[in-house]
């Protein structure tokens, strides 16, 4: 009798003893040093570590920012250091979501044009993405606000916008880099419960790096870097 293998659903991002060094001899900066790890869909991953500990780092390489100088990334299966400029940007946009922690909108845009801008760049016309960014502006409850622009805002109400504008393309991956940061504790939480619920309601992946215990307790799995090395997974690949 022949044993039926499972198929592996291929990560959407694999790294393989992956390293990133900044400058060269004595200089050089390690950043990041043989980080194997692989994410899989629907996972809501807190990425910890003290500041200067490599996590932006690590999220830009996960999305394919940046580069290794060591050891290799894969992006849903294509290995980033095969790809040039034009490809990995084509991937970037069709597959991942950023959301930063000083927001990053554009300020002389409204809030509908801020969420627009992603489809727009995806070759959308205004007309046929209207429904679809009123749809997510709606899930992050500033439906109301879609003509506002950024600094007619609080920041709990911008983050909200900036997620709204990661998740309209429906991206496989939402890099999120110390996004409650920048707010108080109270707003931070409500932000953590909107990814939350994304995460369960669009099966989108997070990887969110925090300095926050309170998202490190509510995340389904936990990363922690010290010093450029991976510590500590809770769920051991
Ligand atoms: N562009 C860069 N050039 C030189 N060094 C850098 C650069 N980016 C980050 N680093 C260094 O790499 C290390 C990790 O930085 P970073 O990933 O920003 O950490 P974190 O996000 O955890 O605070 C730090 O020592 C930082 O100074
Ligand atoms: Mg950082």
């Amino acid at each position: 009798m022949t044993t039926l293998q499972t198929a592996q659903p291929l990560p959407i991002v694999s790294m393989q003893q992956a390293g990133k060094q900044f400058g060269n001899g004595p200089g050089a900066i390690v950043a990041l040093a043989n980080i194997t790890t692989e994410i899989h869909d629907g996972e809501f991953i807190a990425l910890c570590g003290p500041s200067g500990s490599g996590k932006s780092t690590l999220l830009n390489l996960m999305a394919g920012i940046d580069y290794p100088t060591s050891g290799q990334v894969y992006l849903l299966g294509n290995d980033l250091s095969l790809l040039n400029d034009q490809q990995t940007a084509r991937l970037r946009a069709d597959a991942i979501g950023f959301v930063f922690q000083f927001f990053n909108l554009l300020p002389v845009l409204s809030v509908f044009d801020n969420v627009y801008y992603p489809l727009m760049l995806n070759g959308f016309s205004r007309r046929v993405a209207q429904q679809r960014v009123m749809e997510m502006l709606e899930r992050v409850g500033l439906a109301a606000h879609y003509q506002r622009i950024p600094s007619e805002l609080s920041g709990g109400q911008q983050q909200r916008v900036a997620i709204a504008r990661a998740l309209v393309k429906r991206p496989r991956l939402v890099v999120a880099d110390e996004p409650t940061g920048n707010l108080d504790s109270r707003t931070g939480q409500e932000i953590i419960d909107l990814l939350l619920t994304m995460n369960q309601q669009l099966k989108t992946t997070f990887v969110i790096s925090t300095h926050s215990l309170a998202l490190r307790d509510q995340a389904k799995r936990v990363l922690e870097i010290r010093d450029g090395k991976l510590e500590y997974d809770s769920v051991s690949v």
